[in-house]
């Protein structure tokens, strides 16, 4: 009689990875973004690959996505110490990620920053 050629070990081990891979292809990369910081005017903001860096104060980064909390569409334009979303008109301040005006009644989600060496960068890592 004949073994059966996929120990139970095996079999749950394959059905792990397997689901872990399902998992990370469902999920994505999250986005990150580097830039200089003298790319990053004091009192605004810039966007770069998703991420909305924002410089404050001088010294000081903020990172957001760019996924509008409204309804989801891309936050798209900078306007001095403001981000707008093209698709309904919300508007949010990048000091504080807060809707300013709008139907957007949450924040911004913010992403982890830091700055290095004249070096600001945002998103997981
Ligand atoms: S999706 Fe951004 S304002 Fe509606």
């Amino acid at each position: 009689m004949n073994q059966p050629s996929c120990s139970r070990r095996t079999f749950l081990l394959g059905t792990a990875t397997t689901f872990a891979g399902a998992f990370l292809a469902a999920c994505g990369e999250a986005p990150s973004a580097e830039v200089a910081a003298t790319q990053v005017p004091v009192g605004s903001a810039v966007i770069v690959d998703k991420i909305i860096i924002a410089q404050p104060t001088e010294g000081q980064f903020v990172a957001y996505s760019t996924t509008c909390p409204h309804q989801g569409s891309p936050i798209t334009q900078v306007d001095g110490s403001t981000v707008k979303c093209p698709s309904h008109g919300s508007v949010f301040d990048i000091a504080t990620g807060a809707p300013v005006s709008g139907p957007a009644t949450t924040g911004m989600t913010t992403v982890p920053v830091s700055e290095n060496s004249g070096t600001v960068v945002a998103g997981e890592q």
